[in-house]
């Protein structure tokens, strides 16, 4: 009986950890893509520094993507094209971004193996 119980929790946390709105949206369309959602993170980064201007960029960019505002490659782009508005309500969106920011910033934890 204990072990029943204690395999139900385990599977309920190896299911509710895959379960925000960050994984089952960017996490699952992006697993297709060739660059990885870390990698464009950190371009962010770079180029806005902030945590409150990276949060707005990726909001614009998210909500309205561009060939003018795009940090990809025109390489890339010229390839595989512009992405489509995110279909997320802003809601939404904002807290994927947000799952998105404390998964990846690096301030305030400076370890260099990330867990996954
Ligand atoms: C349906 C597929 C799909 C979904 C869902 C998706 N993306 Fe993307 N994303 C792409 C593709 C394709 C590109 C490359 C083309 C581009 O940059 O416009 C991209 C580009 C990006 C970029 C680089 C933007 C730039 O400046 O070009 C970031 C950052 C990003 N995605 C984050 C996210 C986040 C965060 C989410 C969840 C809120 C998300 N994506 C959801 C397909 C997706």
């Amino acid at each position: 009986m204990v072990k029943k119980v204690l395999l139900a929790i385990v599977c309920f946390g190896t299911l509710f950890s895959k379960s925000n709105i960050y994984e089952r949206n960017c996490v699952k369309c992006h697993s297709h893509q060739v660059v990885s959602l870390d990698k464009l993170f950190y371009r962010y980064l770079l180029k806005y520094s902030s945590e409150r201007a990276v949060k707005k960029s990726l909001y614009d960019y998210l909500k309205h993507p561009s060939y003018f505002k795009t940090i990809m490659p025109s390489g890339y782009i010229n390839r595989y094209g512009i992405k489509l508005p995110s279909k997320l309500s802003d809601n939404d969106l904002k807290r994927a971004i947000n799952i998105y920011w404390d998964k990846y910033k690096v301030f305030g934890k400076l370890k260099l193996k990330r867990e996954d």
